[in-house]
Order: structure tokens, then C-alpha cells, then sequence
């Protein structure tokens, strides 16, 4: 992924945790741009396991839906391109109540 750097001021970049790695974000991004910040860009599997990415990025398609939850507060799904980025957010692109 790619930011515009110039004549852009952002804040200081803030850590998530995706799928257990550590991902730099900054502040007013949303939940997918995090995803798409991570080394897999990978948001949901669909029933075949294929990897799914965002399409709108306004919230229609469901198609950036990931689970995610801040601190030891318990997991929700959201769509990922709605919702901003905060400290201490944990993102998972698997369902974490059906991991082994
Ligand atoms: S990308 Fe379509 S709802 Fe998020």
C-alpha cells in the first residue's frame, strides 16, 4: 500500500495487531486500511478459502468484514472499511471463536 506523503500531515502512527502481527497505522485510518497495510492484504476467506478483498470501501459490499476487538473487550465482526482505527485494536481475518 502506498500513502500520499506529500503536502499531507498525518499524526504520529499508532501499532494494531493483525492476525498477531504488529501493523503502523495512523490515527482516522479505518480498520481496512490497516488490513491493507499488513504483509497479506488479506481480508476474509469465502467458503472455498479463497482470500477476499475490499470492493466499495463505503460500507455495501461486506466484502472487507473482518473480527476485531480493543484490549480483552470481546470480538465483533465489522466491516472494516466504517470503522477507524484506535489503540490497543486487535483485527482478526478469521472467525478467533474457531481458531484451534
Ligand atoms: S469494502 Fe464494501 S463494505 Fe467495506
Amino acid at each position: 500500500m502506498k500513502r500520499i506523503e506529500q503536502g499531507v500531515t498525518r499524526p504520529a502512527q499508532i501499532a494494531v495487531e493483525i492476525d498477531g502481527a504488529r501493523v503502523m497505522v495512523h490515527p482516522g485510518e479505518t480498520v481496512a486500511v490497516a488490513v491493507l497495510a499488513s504483509a497479506s492484504q488479506r481480508f476474509r476467506d469465502d467458503r472455498s478459502g479463497a482470500a477476499r478483498g475490499m470492493f466499495c470501501n463505503m460500507g455495501t459490499c461486506s466484502e472487507c468484514t473482518v473480527w476485531a476487538a480493543v484490549g480483552t473487550s470481546p470480538w465483533r465482526r465489522l466491516r472494516g472499511c466504517l470503522v477507524p482505527v484506535e489503540p490497543s485494536l486487535r483485527i482478526s481475518t478469521r472467525d478467533p471463536e474457531s481458531r484451534p
